[in-house]
């Protein structure tokens, strides 16, 4: 061991350190303050502070379709109404852009009606193969269900962006797309979204 009689110097902070330190403390101090307010404000609101955009008015069958949705583990690949897992895709929405029929026939032969290769649903050893062999009263209530979580235009989970002139993704179509897009594709903007789906 080596043995030092000099006493240690204390290592101060130097100014710049101290500084940096009292910056961020108070970021964290006033993020905590923040959070505090905002929790405070959205429990005795009585309008929900963000606007709503996503909708789930579920019928009998839609109920029926949302508690076989629970059971069968459909949310640990999915989510659905704010809760459920990001593994595969979000099913908010959905309903406003695929119709019963659809969704119906892409549960039964996943393979067969989705406009690519499959990763999860299709056949074993696919992990979601269970839910082609579901009953097809199930299948059919849980195409009821999805069908049901409709988004208003312009929601992050609906297929059609907002009302109205977007000049932002006119200027990002102008300068990227190039010009032989435009006459083979058709701007989603410009399509209705119906029952059917956008398709
Ligand atoms: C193991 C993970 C997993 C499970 C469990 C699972 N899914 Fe999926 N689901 C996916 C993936 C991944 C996709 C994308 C298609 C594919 O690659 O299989 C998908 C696609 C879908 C789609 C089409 C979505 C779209 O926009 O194209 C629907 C509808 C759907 N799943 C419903 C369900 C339902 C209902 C259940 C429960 C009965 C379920 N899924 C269980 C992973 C899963």
């Amino acid at each position: 061991m080596i043995k030092n009689n000099q006493p240690t110097k204390k290592q101060l902070l130097k100014t710049g350190e101290k500084l940096l330190f009292i910056v961020a403390g108070a970021f964290i101090i006033l993020a905590g303050i923040a959070f505090g307010i905002m929790q405070y404000v959205m429990a005795t609101h009585d309008k929900p502070i963000f606007e709503q955009y996503t909708h789930f008015d579920l019928s009998e069958a839609g109920q029926r379709g949302s508690e076989i949705y629970r059971h069968q583990a459909c949310s640990e690949c999915h989510r659905a109404m704010s809760e459920g897992t990001n593994m595969g895709n979000s099913l908010d929405g959905i309903g406003s852009k695929h119709s019963v029929a659809w969704l119906e026939n892409f549960l039964l032969e996943p393979e067969k009606n989705y406009d690519h290769a499959t990763m999860d649903h299709g056949k074993s050893p696919k992990q979601a193969y269970y839910v082609a062999l579901l009953p097809k009263k199930d299948i059919h209530d849980l195409a009821v269900f999805l069908s049901e979580l409709r988004s208003e235009q312009g929601s992050s989970s609906s297929p059609v962006p907002p009302k109205g002139e977007s000049p932002f993704i006119d200027s990002m179509v102008e300068t990227w797309a190039p010009d032989a897009w435009k006459e083979k594709y058709t701007d989603i903007r410009d399509k209705k979204p119906n029952n059917e789906g956008v398709k």
